[in-house]
């Protein structure tokens, strides 16, 4: 057993003291979170920004002049400013507010690729993408009649980059679409050098930053890419909201992806003028404590900085791995190479996934199990279930050897040898 320490500069026992759920605890334990690829925990200064909307500024944005409509609307504006530094956006007019990164990804389904994909157009994706980067692209192939590729992963779980490249060859490719870093296995694609090889063919990007966001600096000048998009739940902030960036010349010249109020500027009987960005993107009333919780997140993280954010999941990575191989018939997946955030895919052969989530819990251990919105993924390596494990800032050390005690305890109820 390890004497918890600062990893990777961040005290990651201080920092729990931030978030309120870890006063509580589960089966009479204290709460080891280790859930955070589906969605991470808030700090009290996420609560109190969404509480203090509630509390003090309620009213609807940009639609009356009283001194709440105001209030609202500035808080809810300088929220987008927020998540538009955290990415390195020209502008927050870059920056559309959605629920998630299911619907941001929906939103370039339909404003752009309705409008742009035409029968025999080709969209190449990756094996490791969630559900939310696939399924959308099914939905044109069905209407449109575009074919989808899906570049391959090595056993080890990294990206067969050859074939990405051989793929961007072929003269029908409008769009390559990857998610930043694999949910399942953790492993970190090289985003920036995937972008620039698919820009120089004039092929349109788009970069699933659900789990890149929260764990990794992102800067989007330097990725260069169209459009890139985050969930706010998984990266501190609240439920329902999450964003898309995209580069100001391409959202100008896509037609909308919901239509109704506020997305427009002038309505007739005839027909239609579109509002100015980011509102032609946000139609109706948006979550707006939503977008502020989101803003006070993003403050939180670049107080703690990315940098170090990464250097902490990565040094908690390689001691949570080095202890996870000394389970009896534990099978680890994921890259031993490379760049990998701090999630930990795994199965015993004679446990089922959901069992062993169950024997954590009873220990306060909280972790995932199933595909994980990966099936394609899955498949390709012989998987139905895993366990999956995955860190973030206010783990340590600590929380990698409860969840190794707990798994002691599944090894010894199923007699695993
Ligand atoms: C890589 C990746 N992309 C997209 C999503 C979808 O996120 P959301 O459910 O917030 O839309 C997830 C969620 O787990 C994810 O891991």
């Amino acid at each position: 057993m390890q004497e918890t320490r600062p990893v990777g500069g961040l005290d990651a026992k201080a920092l729990r003291t931030d978030f309120p759920i870890f006063r509580r605890e589960v089966h009479g334990r204290r709460l080891v979170y280790l859930d955070n690829a589906a969605t991470s925990q808030r700090p009290q200064a996420v609560i109190d920004a969404v509480r203090q909307f509630y509390e003090c500024s309620n009213a609807n944005i940009h639609r009356a002049v009283h001194t709440l409509s105001h209030e609202a609307t500035v808080a809810y504006e300088e929220a987008h400013k927020k998540v538009a530094r955290f990415v390195g956006a020209r502008s927050w007019r870059e920056i559309i507010f959605v629920r998630n990164a299911t619907e941001a990804m929906n939103l370039v389904a339909h404003a752009w690729g309705l409008w742009n994909l035409r029968e025999g157009d080709e969209v190449v994706l990756t094996i490791m993408e969630h559900h939310s980067n696939i399924v959308p692209w099914h939905f044109l192939r069905k209407l449109r009649g575009i074919r989808l590729h899906f570049v391959d992963v090595d056993d080890s779980g990294q990206l067969r980059l050859d074939q990405y490249y051989d793929l961007l060859e072929r003269p029908r490719v409008r769009l390559a679409a990857f998610t930043m870093a694999s949910n399942v296995l953790g492993t970190v694609n090289p985003v920036q050098e995937m972008v620039r090889a698919a820009r120089e063919r004039g092929i349109v990007t788009l970069v699933d930053a659900a789990q890149g966001a929260p764990h990794l600096p992102i800067d989007v000048q330097t990725l260069g890419c169209d459009f890139l998009a985050a969930s706010g739940h998984k990266m501190l902030g609240p439920t329902g909201s999450g964003f898309l960036y995209a580069r100001e010349e391409i959202l100008q010249t896509m037609e909308p992806f919901l239509y109704g109020g506020d997305m427009i500027s002038k309505v007739t009987t005839e027909g239609a003028e579109w509002n100015e960005l980011p509102w032609k993107y946000e139609a109706g009333t948006p979550h707006i404590a939503g977008g502020i919780g989101l803003g006070a997140a993003v403050d939180y993280l670049m107080h703690l900085g990315m940098d170090r954010v990464y250097e902490h999941e990565r040094h908690l990575l390689a001691y949570a791995l080095e202890r996870l191989q000394s389970i009896p018939g534990i099978r680890l997946y994921g890259p031993e190479e490379g760049p990998r955030l701090g999630v930990v895919s795994f199965t015993f052969e004679k446990a089922h996934p959901h069992d062993v989530a169950h024997i954590l819990d009873e220990h306060g251990v909280a972790v995932r199990s199933g595909h994980h919105c990966a099936q394609p993924l899955m498949k390709r390596l012989g998987m139905d279930n895993t366990v999956r494990a995955s860190l973030y800032i206010y783990n340590d050390e600590a929380d990698v050897d409860a969840l190794v005690e707990a798994l002691q305890k599944v090894v010894r109820i199923f007699k695993i040898r």
